[in-house]
């Protein structure tokens, strides 16, 4: 099986050139938030590697590295399992496998390595194209998916509990095709591939201009230490390797908020080198809320513009108000008509790239599902009868507060926002401030996306073995380092991703959860097949969208997001697995509620 090992040049040597299990983890020392700007960045410290960083060849002689290929029997049958579960993106092989619309295309993916991405990689390679993949998170990999997905379908670089240096040599392994530029399309999910290759092109220019390499002992980001020293390797090999990368690529499809940001901010400042498409802004996956605070008012100045600018050339407003006879009629109409007005503003303000306010559909279902799944699975604990905290009551939030109300635990959130405080109150759930509630809630849970949310002095005020977790993208919604350096403090590993904290003097403990990144996917599988089929199966059209325009200049350096039909479209892939018949309209109710029978069926602006 294993032939041909192939070495590659990199800044880190393998400590062992055997698999063996993860080495107790080790921590980095600081908050990292230094050279990516506003970028959240991970903080997790290598030391030592779990793997040899050598790439394995199949007997087909595809690369890899996973943990154990023997595991990819079981992770099959597990596949088979997602797929029955997953009817989006089987209905996406039915529909374009004939056609193989990929063929020629090489894609590289960098998303969780789970068994529902195996099912959305192996629609990839069924609609004809080559995939190279790897996680997007150094604990989120499923390394019996891992191991089927190389065995049987794509090359795979990813293996849970990756050290940070790991995760890196795996994504740039994913981006490697060899001689000829790297993948015709990326498939991202928090924009580590894109922030690559964006990074190598920036380095390479430097290159070009002064013969500078880059100094990974220029930033004190231990990982972005990491990204500076994988470019600077590249460099020394080939100086135009992301510059190839770049002119072969035709672009993106991001799956989540944070990634979504980031392109956002590209785009702003002009530096986005490819298109890109937001999946996490369909509404299968999210909920777009078009309308925009202060969308209104623009819509009555404009409404006005309008209203003087028609005055002084052509309408007759003295006829015109003879005309409206009716006052109803007439406020309806200056209704509708600033409605209107103020959801072109909404949008054009959306086409601006304010993109901060979504609802994530995963993220709520996905959530509810796998909060109480990590919990059990890293604690055992029973939920009932406990106080849960969850800090932020957004999407994420909602989903984790209604799975602890569920499983009988008492809930309060923690909130910043009027609304969304507002919205836990209306399903009777206290808002409250951390602080009055640190030392009698028994679960810790933060959902927020921002940073600093829980700190070592809340933690040190909480309950002996209160649980303390984190589902937002990265890991600095937990005080990580003012933890691991308190002064005395004890780490004692129960087991990986379940570690007691004990404080000095009290001896008294808390348990946090995947070292303070999401649980849900460190201590758990994710978010389960059925939610994960919506959002994948938004990825491969918008994959197949992205290809079928690549030569046509539909697509330029901008991020876009799918049309409401197609939305609709992966929403009717899933109804009948659930046993649902929709009724049909009639011509005339369609036309009564001014939709077409076969949708749209609502406006841009809907909040579902
Ligand atoms: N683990 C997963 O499977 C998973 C899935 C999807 C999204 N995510 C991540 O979860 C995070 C949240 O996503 P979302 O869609 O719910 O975002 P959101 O913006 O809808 O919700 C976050 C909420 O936190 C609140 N908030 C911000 N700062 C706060 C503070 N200091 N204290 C209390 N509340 C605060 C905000 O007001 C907001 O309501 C993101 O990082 C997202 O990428 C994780």
């Amino acid at each position: 099986m294993a032939v041909s090992p192939k070495t590659y040049p990199h800044n880190v040597t393998p400590s062992n050139r055997t698999a063996r299990p993860p080495l107790p983890l080790s921590y980095s020392n600081r908050r990292l938030l230094l050279s990516l700007g506003p970028f959240p960045v991970r903080s997790r410290f290598f030391e030592a590697l779990t793997m040899a960083l050598i790439v394995e060849k199949t007997s087909a002689g595809r690369e890899y590295k996973v943990k154990d290929l023997s595991q990819a029997d079981f992770g099959r049958l597990e596949i088979e399992l997602a797929e029955v579960e997953m009817p989006g993106l089987m209905a996406c092989r039915s529909e374009y496998g004939p056609s193989k619309p990929f063929a020629g295309a090489r894609i590289s993916g960098s998303l969780h390595m789970t068994i529902q991405t195996a099912v959305l990689i192996e629609t990839l390679t069924a609609l004809g194209a080559e995939v190279r993949w790897c996680s997007c998170n150094i604990f989120s990999t499923q390394d019996h998916a891992a191991a089927a997905i190389a065995r049987d379908s794509a090359a795979v670089f990813a293996w849970k509990g990756e050290t940070l240096a790991e995760y890196w040599w795996c994504t740039e392994r994913a981006l490697d095709w060899g001689t000829g530029g790297g993948p015709d399309l990326i498939v991202d999910d928090g924009g580590d591939a894109t922030l690559l290759i964006h990074e190598g092109v920036k380095a390479e220019e430097e290159y070009e201009k002064s013969g500078k390499l880059p100094d990974p002992a220029s930033t004190d980001n231990v990982e972005f230490q990491l990204v500076l020293g994988i470019i600077r390797d590249g460099l020394k090999v080939d100086p135009k390797k992301y510059h190839k990368m770049k002119e072969r690529l035709v672009g993106v499809s991001e799956e989540t908020t944070t990634g979504v940001k980031r392109l956002y901010q590209m785009q702003a400042s002009g530096s986005l080198l490819f298109p890109a498409i937001n999946v996490n802004d369909s509404v299968t996956k999210s909920k777009v809320r078009y309308v925009i605070p202060g969308s209104r008012i623009l819509g009555f100045l404009l409404f006005f513009v309008l209203l003087v600018f028609s005055h002084s050339h052509a309408l007759d407003l003295q006829m015109l108000w003879e005309h409206i006879t009716d006052m109803q009629l007439f406020l309806d109409l200056f209704h509708s008509i600033v409605e209107h007005m103020s959801d072109l503003c909404s949008h054009l303000i959306l086409c601006c790239g304010s993109n901060n306010t979504c609802f994530l559909f995963d993220n709520l279902y996905g959530c509810r599902h796998s909060l109480p799944d990590g919990l059990m699975r890293a604690t055992d604990v029973m939920i009932a009868g406990k106080v849960g905290v969850v800090c932020g009551y957004g999407d994420v939030g909602k989903g984790c507060a209604a799975a602890l109300k569920q499983a009988g635990a008492r809930v309060i959130v923690t909130e910043i926002d009027p609304i969304c405080a507002l919205q836990a109150l209306m399903e009777g759930i206290p808002v409250l401030p951390l602080e009055d509630v640190v030392a009698e809630a028994d679960i810790f849970v933060t959902t927020t996306g921002n940073k600093d949310i829980i700190m070592v002095d809340h933690m040190k005020k909480m309950k002996n073995n209160a649980i303390v977790c984190n589902i937002g993208h990265f890991d600095n919604e937990i005080d990580m380092h003012g933890l691991e350096t308190y002064p005395g403090i004890k780490r004692i590993t129960i087991k990986p991703q379940t570690d007691r904290w004990v404080f000095p003097k009290t001896n008294s403990g808390i348990i946090v959860l995947a070292e303070g990144r999401l649980m849900n996917l460190g201590c758990a599988t994710g978010h389960p097949s059925f939610v994960m089929s919506c959002s994948f199966t938004n990825q491969v059209i918008a994959q197949l969208e992205l290809w079928k325009e690549r030569k046509s200049g539909k697509y330029e350096k901008k991020v876009y997001v799918l049309p409401k039909h197609l939305d609709e479209k992966v929403a009717a892939l899933h109804l009948g697995k659930l046993g649902a018949k929709l009724t049909k309209l009639t011509p005339e109710q369609a036309e009564y509620i001014n939709v077409a029978v076969e949708g749209p069926y609502k406006p841009a602006h809907y909040r579902y």
